[in-house]
């Protein structure tokens, strides 16, 4: 176990995020809007912020935006209209600093798993001043014993352990994460949402996490964002005033999930009337 105070490199401010009165639409397939009619509103004025250190979730129905939301905060997509800054820094290009994770791990397959972590470093000509955070890292994320396994060897779980290891080494401002447990059965899934709430302490980053689900949701976050499809926006958000760790089967729990089901039910049947 790192003890912070043994180890402040370990320890990284996450940044504040502010996302203004962003719109984003997307053409027809074959981009033609007037044969083929309406543009996609993937999202409308949507305004959020996110404090330095907090863990916010996006949840909401396929197609409602949320990770066309991540990409424009990743600057992988520019928006139609509004603004995105990272801290004081508007948000032009994607950048080292705001991590991606997604469902799908994304490994390399012909590397190892120390390999696959140092990727990014060696991309950014860094590995041989950070050559000794890898270990830290293995570490920090519990796979210092599999450094020279490979990723068909890997659990779901492990492999997206190594996906975190991957983003968090660069030190983050901002970790996104795209329905990163998604794919993982209910018992490693359970696991992982500690694992992250465990490096989200450990690290103090920012994160927003997008999930389909809603106990997911109110286990880790701090706050949820609750969007609506057609045009994307944001519905409400509510605050989850409970204290870590949360019980999954205690009456306030219980009763959050009830009212965000009635949210998500409500505005489901709004939007397809
Ligand atoms: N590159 C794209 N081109 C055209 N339409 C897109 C593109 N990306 C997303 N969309 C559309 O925008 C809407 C929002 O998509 P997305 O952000 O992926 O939703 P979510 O992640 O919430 O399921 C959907 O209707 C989707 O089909
Ligand atoms: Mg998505």
């Amino acid at each position: 176990m790192v003890t912070l105070a043994a180890a402040p490199d370990l320890i990284a401010e996450g940044s504040s995020l502010r996302v203004r009165e962003v719109s984003k639409s997307f053409a027809p397939a074959d981009g033609n809007v007037a044969e083929r009619g309406e543009e996609t509103r993937a999202l409308e004025r949507v305004t959020l912020s996110v404090a330095a250190g907090e863990l916010v979730s996006l949840v909401g129905p396929s197609g409602c935006g949320k990770s066309t939301l991540l990409r424009l905060i990743a600057g992988l997509d520019a928006p139609g209209a509004g603004e995105l800054w990272v801290g004081p820094e508007p948000i032009t290009a994607p950048s080292a600093e705001r991590g991606l994770v997604f469902q799908d791990p994304n490994l390399f397959p012909w590397l190892t798993v120390r390999r696959n972590i140092e990727a990014g470093l060696v991309a950014r000509g860094v590995l041989r001043e950070k050559r000794n955070e890898v270990d830290e890292f293995m570490r920090l994320v519990g796979l210092e014993k599999f450094a020279g396994a490979f990723p068909h060897h890997l659990s779901g779980g492990m492999a997206q352990r190594v996906a975190l290891a991957r983003a968090l080494i660069n030190h983050p401002k901002v970790l996104l994460l795209d329905e990163p447990l998604g794919a993982l059965d209910a018992f490693t899934r359970m696991k992982m949402q500690d694992e992250v709430l465990r490096l989200w302490r450990a690290r103090r980053t920012t994160m927003l996490l997008v999930t389909h689900d809603i106990d997911e949701a109110i286990y880790m976050s701090d706050r949820i964002v609750i969007l609506t499809p057609s045009p994307g926006r944001i519905e409400r958000i509510i605050a989850v005033d409970l204290e870590r760790p949360r019980q999954r089967s205690s009456p306030e729990f219980l009763r959050l999930r009830g009212d965000i089901l009635e949210l998500l039910h409500f505005a489901g049947s709004t939007a397809a009337a």
